[in-house]
């Protein structure tokens, strides 16, 4: 594995693969890799002949300096893993070198309303920096096709748009979560639970299954849905953060043209903030969704 921390350099070699045919698949991740990131890899290496694999804690995307300073940072085992996955080139930039000019006087994207509803709203700022710091990526590293992981749902929704609505040339593509054999979503921040939160955490993946099945046994009456599945967190020790029922497509309210609902979950427990959500199909003969949580997707924060 070569491993770049300059752009100019990773630019040159990017070039070279360019010159001889070959694809790049991309996953822009900002470390601490657990087996969700490497499904993502895996994935990228389906569509792409060459893997680029990034490693930045992007210091624009955090609404909390406590949180960047608290975001571990696993280099070294980081990059044992990609090279047992046979990833072929790891950038990893410094803040200067992606913000020379600091953040204050860097140009951004903004991605008008789905960066501003639900998690944009209560983290304002939070995903105008990833989608600065992913179109900056793309323009580094010149992607065929680049992989994200669908528990952050709403992430990928804003990164779709982005791609879009600036015509890149770049094919993105949604990675399911994976999961720990009790339900819980596999994420960097798990690393921050104690014995006794781990112990506790599967609860925010059984609540978002209870409201699955509720909205499949009938229940439209969703802000009390909502209520009932925050006390049952509450009751377990989290603190619930924002609970969301929304048509899966559109991010917005549940009409009756609504295809499929997305549940979108988050809470507190300890010092981790988790998050975790499910689609479920809505108005459909077969229920072809079931109470399992499903057993892959991935999250990188
Ligand atoms: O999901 C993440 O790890 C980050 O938000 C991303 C996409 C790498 C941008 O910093």
């Amino acid at each position: 594995m070569q491993t770049f921390t300059d752009i100019s350099s990773l630019r040159e070699q990017i070039k070279q693969y360019k010159r001889e045919g070959r694809t790049i698949g991309f996953v822009p991740t900002m470390g601490n890799l657990h087996e969700g990131h490497m499904t993502l890899m895996r994935e990228a290496r389906k569509h792409a002949d060459i893997v680029v694999v990034s490693i930045f804690v992007n210091p624009m995307q955090f609404d909390r300096a406590e949180d960047l300073n608290n975001y571990p940072r696993t280099l070294e085992d980081d990059s044992q893993k990609l090279i047992a996955e046979a990833v072929e080139v790891l950038f990893t930039p410094t803040p200067e070198i992606m913000y020379p000019k600091g953040l204050d006087k860097q140009t951004s994207v903004e991605v008008p309303e789905v960066s501003t509803i639900l998690e944009g709203a209560s983290r304002p700022g939070h995903f105008r920096g990833v989608a600065t710091v992913v179109n900056k990526l793309f323009n580094i590293v010149q992607p065929d096709i680049a992989c994200f992981g669908e528990k952050d749902f709403q992430q990928l929704a804003v990164l779709k748009q982005m791609t879009e609505d600036l015509a890149l040339d770049i094919k993105v593509i949604g990675v399911p979560t994976v999961r720990e054999m009790d339900g819980l979503a596999m994420s960097s921040r798990n690393n921050l639970l104690t014995i006794d939160e781990r112990q506790r955490a599967p609860v925010l993946a059984r609540t978002m299954r209870w409201i699955s099945s509720s909205i499949r046994g009938g229940r439209d009456d969703y802000a009390s849905v909502v209520e009932d599945a925050s006390d049952q967190l509450r009751a377990a020790g989290l603190q619930p953060d924002e609970i969301y029922i929304r048509d899966a497509n559109t991010l917005q309210a549940i009409t009756s043209e609504s295809e499929q609902a997305v549940i979108l979950v988050s809470a507190f427990l300890g010092q981790a903030r988790l998050i975790d959500n499910q689609v479920v199909e809505l108005q459909s003969e077969s229920k072809e969704d079931s109470d399992e949580v499903p057993s892959t997707t991935e999250s990188s924060e």
